[in-house]
């Protein structure tokens, strides 16, 4: 039998014809109790769909840490490293995340005080605000009011090891309020009125379908490179306000000021990842982390007119790979093409975390408790890029 879909609710802000192929609710079934036929639907619609939501369910640690690896079953260990993360205070992940002793895969984030959870007598959580992270700041008379995106991201450690290709967020406290409204202060006039705490997510293959031809060739011929510990590496520099990348300001660490690192370990991904159901090209980078750009030459004997890099290029100028990334990204998270959604108590969010970007969204006041559970496991293979007919198609 099949499962059954129903469209994700779309917010009045939403271009519904730009999410016909994202985001489905899955009706009436339990995530962690899924029949192995079941199993393989929801995994053939997660790819389809990019994000898929389940309402109104219990799942325990253990059955969301199951359903996580069973799209990749020899991966183990939490995206980032088992507490990894929480080792290396120089991280700027260091302070979001705890981890449910029982189950480590699985971390516990959110805001305020919890207690006796999960084998945790006592957790202190702190929503991530964008206060410590941009370089500029909503003035605080205005800041439950008004918010911003906090950091557009994939769920990857960017070093080392494989960006996840699943994430789920399990929403067991949710803290009700007012909407907020996401300003984006980027000189446009965006902005979006938000649930409160909302996680956003906007398609990666949106982001690269709307880029012009040009864009395209450029993004099916480029790969990223990473820098080395990408979260202590930017720790110092501080985020533009639509927290869609970094300012350059040259706050970075130097290469010789980080945590000992290995070549071998860098991370160097397509710009554009495929995907393994539907073969679409999603535009699959974390703007914050990457140092350089390198571009292919346009395959032989393709001669298009206004190509950029038509000889291809290394380019390792910071400001420059930035503003490049920035005008191709930039365009999908306007306001339309976000989906904020809006967490009620025992929401089950799964994720095509290399098929999408995400954010944390929203301002509270120490006292309002939001309790979430979230797991992503580091993959066991990177991302597969363009295949010679995308490149042939694109270039
Ligand atoms: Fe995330």
């Amino acid at each position: 039998m099949a499962i059954e879909l129903a469209p994700l609710p779309l917010p009045a802000s939403a271009d519904a014809s730009k999410f016909a192929n994202f985001g489905r609710e899955v009706i009436g079934l339990n995530p962690g109790k899924l029949t192995p036929e079941q199993l393989k639907e929801v995994q053939e619609a997660l790819y389809k769909y990019d994000a898929l939501l389940f309402r109104n369910v219990v799942v325990t640690p253990e059955d969301q840490y199951a359903l996580t690896k069973s799209f990749d079953p020899s991966s183990e260990s939490y995206g980032h490293g088992n507490n990894k993360t929480q080792s290396t205070k120089a991280s700027i992940l260091h302070p979001d995340l705890k981890t449910i002793p029982r189950v480590p895969q699985v971390q516990l984030i959110g805001n305020g005080t919890v207690y006796n959870h999960e084998g945790l007598a006592e957790a202190k959580l702190k929503h991530p605000s964008h206060i410590t992270f941009h370089k500029t700041r909503i003035p605080p008379e205005e800041e439950l009011k008004a918010t911003r995106y906090y950091r557009w991201h994939i769920d990857a450690a960017l070093y080392d090891l494989n960006p996840p290709k699943v994430t789920t967020l399990y929403g067991l406290t949710v803290p009700k309020g007012e909407s907020q409204i996401c300003r984006y202060d980027d000189g446009t006039g965006d902005e979006l009125e938000v649930p409160l705490g909302t996680t956003a997510f906007v398609s990666g293959r949106t982001m690269f379908e709307m880029l012009s031809d040009e864009y395209k060739s450029l993004a099916v011929r480029s790969k990223v490179r990473y820098a080395p510990h990408p979260y202590v590496w930017m720790a110092p520099a501080r985020a533009m306000s639509t927290g869609l990348g970094i300012e350059s300001e040259g706050k970075e660490l130097t290469l010789d000021e980080l945590p000992s690192w290995e070549e071998s370990k860098i991370k160097v991904f397509p710009m554009t990842w495929k995907n393994p159901v539907t073969g679409n090209l999603h535009f699959q980078v974390h703007p914050c982390g990457v140092k350089e750009l390198y571009i292919d030459p346009l395959p032989q004997g393709t001669n298009r007119k206004g190509t950029l890099y038509p000889n291809g290029a290394h380019i390792t100028d910071l400001k420059q790979v930035r503003e490049l990334l920035y005008e191709m990204q930039r365009p999908a998270i306007s306001p339309s093409l976000v989906y904020p959604h809006d967490w009620k108590e025992n929401d089950f969010v799964l994720f095509h975390n290399r098929g999408l970007l995400h954010t944390v969204v929203g301002a509270f006041t120490p006292d309002q408790v939001r309790a979430f559970h979230q797991c992503n496991l580091a993959a066991s293979d990177e991302p597969t890029g363009p295949s010679a007919e995308d490149i042939q198609k694109y270039a």
